[in-house]
């Protein structure tokens, strides 16, 4: 008697766990899209610390040249200053240029590109890195034009496909295909590396949101959804944690000008 009173108090306890965990877990994400928003409109703001951002990188290169000069630094020394001033040199110049597109994307510089050329330009600027990932790339590629500004499109290819190669350090597949529908082509650039978690997903886009630390800028990906959004398209990501990342880059198709 006591067990089968026992046995659906323990699947209505399960299921009342799994419910209030769902709730939680919905609030929480519900709590992530408001923050997101919130900080979408300070980012305005926010440019006027570009000047503080890229202070930073500057000084460390500026102390680094002078160690350099020393007399008592050995070649050695010397080399390896010469080494993280030109990383520094990157960084600051990353963080400008996401944020220059994102302070002012710029439509009136929009003209007419063949998404095929853009993706190998871009694949090109990023070979060495998955070489040194040991990163295999695959494509499948029909060509068609979009209406955009080319460097700012380069840039939103480099920033998402540069995010996937970081996400396989140690070997995978970067696959990019097209799919034309119609009046609109999807862009679909995949990888098989570490995934993120819903929370992680749901904070994607985020400014200064980074899981790279000083590596990090946590500006690539607010850059690459600003431009798809200036060119009229839409970037969709799903991800699975250990798995991998599928980014979708929807944009409308125009005829060859
Ligand atoms: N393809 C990916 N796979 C796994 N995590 C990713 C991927 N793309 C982006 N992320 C996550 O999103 C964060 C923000 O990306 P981004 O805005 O480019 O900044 P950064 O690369 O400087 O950290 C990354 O730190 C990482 O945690
Ligand atoms: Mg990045």
């Amino acid at each position: 008697m006591f067990v089968l009173m026992y046995l659906p108090l323990t699947w209505m306890t399960t299921a009342l766990v799994i419910y209030l965990y769902e709730v939680f877990h919905e609030n929480l994400l519900i709590n992530n899209r408001v923050i997101k928003a919130e900080k979408m409109e300070m980012v305005s703001h926010l440019a006027a610390s570009v000047s503080h951002e890229v202070r930073n990188p500057l000084t460390v290169v500026r102390g680094f040249l002078q160690m350099i000069e020393e007399e008592g630094t050995s070649e050695a020394k010397r080399r390896e200053f010469m080494k993280l001033s030109v990383q520094e040199i990157d960084r600051a110049n990353a963080i400008l240029e996401n944020y220059l597109t994102f302070a002012r994307p710029s439509p009136e510089h929009m003209q007419v590109i063949h998404i095929e050329e853009q993706i190998h330009k871009t694949l090109q600027i990023l070979t060495p890195l998955a070489h040194m990932n040991t990163v295999e790339i695959h494509t499948n590629i029909t060509d068609c034009c979009i209406e955009g500004n080319e460097d700012n499109f380069q840039q939103c290819l480099i920033n998402i496909k540069k995010n996937c190669i970081e996400a396989m350090p140690n070997s995978g597949k970067l696959s990019i295909e097209t799919r034309k529908e119609d009046s609109e082509v999807t862009l679909i650039i995949t990888d098989n590396g570490n995934g993120m978690t819903k929370e992680q997903l749901s904070r994607l886009g985020e400014p200064y949101y980074t899981t790279k630390g000083r590596e990090g800028t946590g500006l690539g990906m607010m850059a690459a959804f600003k431009i798809i959004e200036t060119m009229h398209g839409k970037l969709t990501v799903t991800s699975v944690p250990q798995e991998g990342t599928s980014f979708y880059i929807q944009l409308p198709v125009v005829e060859a000008g």
